[in-house]
């Protein structure tokens, strides 16, 4: 199976854990297009979606799906969404898409947070994949000789301007072992909106598309 069947097979996989008559948490990113294609086959029984980034906006209203200010919304049974990176505790690093911090709202307003991923994402220790930072403009530099002196290499994604109106700094050569330590650690630099570790709002499940079919992990 490639990669983009695989994406497909959790994006269905995940239409299970939606609660009919409620407002879903939509995540962004290509797995996640998957299941809000998904998601359109039962449109009628949900009533509205929260999302994630004016991409997941986009494609929810292409299909007829109403996006409800999240203002509105106090609480939410289920967010489903993918990731860059997920550990075998349900830690992750996200924002490969630099939509994390929008991600991160909707996530906490949350009672659950299904992940969804193609088995590539599933690894040991968080780090490979450049960990982003979403930063006020004018403070990039001097969060960049922070991440640098935290044993990074951290670049300024070019040419990006988030849905925030901010920037994105990835950060090459962490090894995340504490990604709860390394979280409160960055997100309490002034001119950080976000780091894409996601520990404090981890997954309860991930659906990981195998060559044998969907694996469900729970933590
Ligand atoms: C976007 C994200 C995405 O969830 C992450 O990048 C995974 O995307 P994809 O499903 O395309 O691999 O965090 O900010």
């Amino acid at each position: 199976m490639t990669q983009d069947e695989l994406k497909v097979l959790v994006g269905q996989a995940a239409l299970d854990y939606v609660v009919p008559g409620s407002v879903v948490g939509v995540g962004t990113g290509s797995t996640v297009n998957c299941f809000i294609d998904a998601l359109a086959t039962m449109k009628d029984r949900i009533a509205g979606a929260v999302s994630s980034s004016e991409k997941s906006t986009q494609r929810l209203l292409a299909h007829g799906i109403a996006v409800l200010d999240s203002n509105t919304v106090s609480s939410i049974p289920v967010y489903i969404d993918g990731a860059d990176e997920i550990d075998h505790q349900g830690n992750m690093v996200k924002g490969g898409g630099a939509a994390l911090t929008r991600e991160k709202i909707v996530a906490d307003t949350a009672e659950r947070f299904v992940c969804i991923a193609d088995a590539s994402k599933l690894v040991d220790v968080l780090g490979a994949f450049p960990l982003p930072v979403e930063v006020i403009p004018m403070a990039a530099a001097q969060i960049m000789r922070r991440l640098q002196a935290l044993g990074g290499q951290p670049s300024l994604r070019e040419g990006v301007v988030t849905d925030n109106g901010c920037h994105i700094i990835d950060v090459r050569g962490l090894r995340i072992a504490n990604p709860a330590e390394m979280e409160r650690e960055i997100n309490q630099w002034p001119g950080v909106v976000t780091v894409g570790i996601f520990a404090r709002n981890r997954a309860s499940v991930c659906l990981l598309g195998t060559p044998d079919g969907v694996k469900t992990l729970t933590f």
